[in-house]
């Protein structure tokens, strides 16, 4: 009663204050209020008051008096000048002229979907509309709205656009909040998220209390955490009837969700755009005055159409199209061009589509072209700096008056992002290189030329042979429209694709949804941690299905690493393992790491295996580069090598950059400095989740122990596990399920004559006519025995892969026996303990 009491008279206080406002007083306590960004009287007593405040007048009347005051600060920004300037740029987007049409969808269903081209105002206004009608209503203040994005940049940037638009500091109304990072008040409604942000508040609060709003974005994207997120807010939407969701794509072919979310109405925000003229390979080469001699031969379609009688699968068909291309490009006769550009296509390579291609298009552009901004998409981060590099060399487009040259992918820099939407002085040229992220969650404004490879890096996944592959693949039709698209937004535009015609007619429609290209390891532990059930029931839920081989297959793969027990319930490890997101096996690694205070080459290592392979090998230079690397061999192990030329970087990069060392040491700088970054964030993660403690130090007293290090290393990587079967001259490698297995040839394994360990765990086999091995490191039989799984022999159709499987497999019979007791006896021990 004494609170309510309290609150009442201040209630009188508030409402003179303001119609004193209203009669012109200027009071400058609620003036500072208003501006939000300093604490008013106000909110100082909410602040005491509102955890005690349990009965509901209270609470109504503490949020009617912060909506009131949002709706002032609303009203005060909307009136200044820059806000009308701003309401005006607003309101000239497409999907502000569908504000009201919205907005009642979403207040009569629980469930809408939002489809509208890329740059017409979805992901920067609906959530804003929503907020700011909520804000107008009586209970404003309890609005709690949360969009999910793919990606953290786009989270970040957009959430930061937003504040703008509005007035604000990031922080007050809106914020964002992506793995690691983020900026959220006391007063955040709106909340720009990864997905997999959301995913872990799920973790804790099933059922997302407090939330008004669900919004998902790009989900035509048909990411693997998105269609999880979508079977999670499924099952949960009549336990929470007042929760609303909004999926919003950028392509039109919602009906699926539509469907999914039982008819869910479907809202389309025309768009408009200018047209663009379409370039393909063979115009743009006879542009150039080069002739594509064989071209004809594909030209005719022949072999097009006999691939689709025979019903391949499109992934198949795309890749022997693609080789056919090359193969035709490759000897292709390009006499009436510079040598260079005649070197560089003449070895069309899917990773760097003709860099020197796109150079002559974008000098041609720079020189010949209307003004416009040029946007190039490339396959990822890799062929973007090695672009770039080539670029700053060239007279005209490595010319800072002439040309500003910038680049746009998932780990740029904050201020790099902000240029990108900026517009360049007169006379400049601005021209980004951009991975897909530029396709439809990021919009550069002034784009009149598109330059598009044609390819992406997609991760794909054979499920018959269970190996996962980070490969630059064909894109599909919708993306090279979409792609196309980004030219004409301000004017007509034109569009360069890189490869012919015959090419894109065998794109897929559209790419594979992740859940069934990827591995599904990962979303198994966080379908088991946020305990929703069987794994396979939940899976078969989704929009899509993933194949039951695919699901059979990472359940086993767990149970066989010890995450999961024989009841698919999650053991210790399992747990901690939900707590790092990464691939379970990096997770294994760091964390047995930090057990074992060898935890800095550990870090070094599984930041090794998740960023691109730092030693490189250039085609005319190969015998140099290897020379280079045998330096840091001599421990029969790939990772260590790593960790040797990590150390000498690191050891080089604090006194002078580090690039003379890498240059030196052909050694890629960038993938140097993605490990060095990588390394702290996996370091931030082991102390979150409290694997380590802030003194990090005392987890690296065994850091110098080879042996040591190996067996974690066995530990993390088992069961890429092979045997090495040593002969006269050399030694064969074989794995228990494919028989005889290769080498990369840029493994320090691979120009080893003799091996003196019985053992090589390997990061990753790949298929290409025979199975290769990456990155290996040679195992004694004690770490494997210690370190290797379970002991049991796997199960009745010999699937898991226990060790005590692996021992009977390679090993006579009394040896096999002798160990298994050993290890019987170990394991023993540790019970015991
Ligand atoms: O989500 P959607 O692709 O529909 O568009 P959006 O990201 O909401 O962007 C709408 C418009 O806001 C774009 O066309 C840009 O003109 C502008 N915008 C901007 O100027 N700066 C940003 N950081 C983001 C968007
Ligand atoms: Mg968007």
């Amino acid at each position: 009663i004494t609170i309510f009491k309290q609150v009442d008279a201040h209630f009188e206080e508030y409402l003179s204050q303001k119609s004193r406002m209203k009669e012109g007083f200027s009071d400058s306590s609620f003036a500072r209020s208003s501006s939000g960004s300093s604490t008013g009287t106000d909110e100082g007593l909410f602040e005491q008051y509102e955890p005690l405040a349990s009965s509901k007048g209270v609470t109504d009347k503490i949020l009617w008096l912060r909506s009131s005051q949002m709706r002032d600060q609303q009203q005060v920004w909307q009136e200044s000048p820059e806000g009308k300037r701003m309401l005006e740029f607003r309101s000239t987007l497409p999907a502000y002229k569908e504000k009201e049409a919205i907005l009642s969808v979403i207040s009569s269903n629980q469930v809408i979907i939002i489809s509208g081209q890329t740059g017409c105002g979805k992901t920067t206004q609906i959530p804003q509309f929503i907020l700011e009608s909520e804000i107008q209503s009586v209970r404003g203040a309890a609005c709690n709205i949360i969009c999910t994005q793919p990606r953290r940049i786009s989270a970040m940037s957009v959430s930061e656009r937003v504040a703008f638009e509005r007035g604000e500091k990031l922080g007050e109304s809106v914020g964002y909040k992506v793995r690691l990072e983020g900026t959220k008040g006391r007063d955040t409604h709106l909340l720009f998220c990864t997905t997999g942000i959301l995913l872990r508040r799920l973790l804790a609060d099933r059922n997302l209390k407090g939330v008004t709003h669900v919004i998902v974005d790009e989900i035509h994207e048909r990411g693997m955490n998105e269609d999880f997120l979508l079977i999670v807010l499924k099952d949960l939407l009549p336990h929470r009837p007042e929760l609303k969701l909004i999926l919003m794509s950028a392509t039109l072919d919602a009906e699926l969700f539509s469907s999914y979310f039982n008819r869910a109405p479907i809202m389309n925000i025309p768009g408009f755009t200018y047209p663009v003229k379409t370039h393909f390979l063979e115009n743009i080469l006879d542009m150039t005055g080069y002739r594509l001699t064989p071209y004809n031969q594909i030209d005719d379609y022949g072999q097009e159409r006999m691939w689709k009688m025979n019903k391949q699968t499109p992934r198949k068909r795309k890749s022997q199209i693609a080789s056919t291309v090359e193969d035709a490009i490759g000897a292709a006769d390009f006499n009436d061009y510079s040598p260079q550009t005649q070197e560089s296509l003449s070895c069309w390579n899917p990773d760097c589509i003709g860099f020197s291609l796109i150079e002559y298009l974008l000098c041609n552009i720079c020189k010949n072209e209307k003004p416009g901004a040029v946007l190039v998409f490339m396959t990822g981060w890799d062929d973007i700096s090695s672009l770039k590099e080539k670029l700053l060399t060239h007279p005209v487009l490595g010319d800072p008056s002439r040309v500003l040259l910038l680049t746009c992918h998932g780990s740029m820099a904050s201020s790099e992002q902000r240029l990108i939407f900026e517009e360049p002085e007169n006379g400049v040229r601005k021209i980004v290189l951009a991975t897909n992220i530029a396709e439809t969650s990021i919009t550069i404004n002034d784009v009149v030329f598109v330059l598009d490879c044609g390819k992406a890096k997609e991760t794909s996944y054979d499920a018959l042979n269970n190996t996962p592959c980070l490969l630059p693949t064909w894109i599909s039709k919708v993306s090279a429209q979409q792609r196309r698209g980004r030219a004409g937004r301000v004017q007509p535009g034109e569009c360069y694709h890189l490869y012919p015609s015959c090419v894109y007619d065998a794109f897929a429609e559209y790419q594979l949804p992740e859940i069934l290209r990827t591995p599904l390891q990962s979303l198994c532990l966080q379908i088991k941690s946020l305990r929703l059930g069987s794994i396979s029931e939940f899976l078969a839920r989704a929009l899509q299905s993933p194949e039951i081989l695919a699901v059979q297959n990472a359940i086993e793969y767990l149970k066989t690493i010890g995450a999961l027990d024989e009841n698919e319930n999650l053991t210790i490890l399992g747990r901690y393992l939900t707590m790092l997101p990464m691939e379970p096996k990096l997770g294994k690694m760091l964390i047995l790491g930090s057990i074992f205070n060898c935890l800095d080459p550990i870090l070094t290592v599984a930041a090794g295996l998740s960023v691109r392979d730092p030693f490189l090998t250039p085609l005319d230079k190969k015998d140099l580069a290897e020379a280079a690397k045998s330096q840091f061999s001599g421990a029969y192990s790939d990772h260590l090598a790593l960790v040797k030329a990590y150390e000498g970087w690191k050891y080089a990069e604090i006194d002078q950059g580090g690039y003379e060392y890498c240059w030196k040491n052909f050694l890629s700088a960038q993938s140097m400095k993605a490990i060095d970054a990588l390394r702290r964030e996996f370091l931030c993660l082991l102390k979150d989740s409290e694997l380590v403690d802030n003194n990090a130090a005392s987890c690296n007293t065994w850091c110098h122990d080879v042996n040591l290090i190996r067996a974690v290393i066995c530990y993390a990587l088992y069961p890429g596990i092979c045997s090495v079967v040593h002969n006269e001259k050399s030694f064969s490698l074989k794995t228990m399920e494919d028989g005889q297995v290769l080498l990369y040839s840029n493994s320090v394994n691979a120009r080893e004559t003799t091996i003196p360990y019985p053992w090589l765990v390997f990061n990753e086999k790949i298929k290409v006519n025979s199975i290769f091995l990456r990155d290996s490191t040679a195992v004694s039989d004690s770490a494997m025995l210690l370190f290797g799984g379970s002991l049991s022999k796997g199960d009745a159709d010999g699937h898991l892969k226990m060790l005590g499987g692996y021992l009977e497999f390679f090993m006579e019979p009394a040896v096999a026996d002798m160990y298994q007791s050993i290890r019987r006896e170990f394991d023993g021990f540790i019970q015991g303990k």
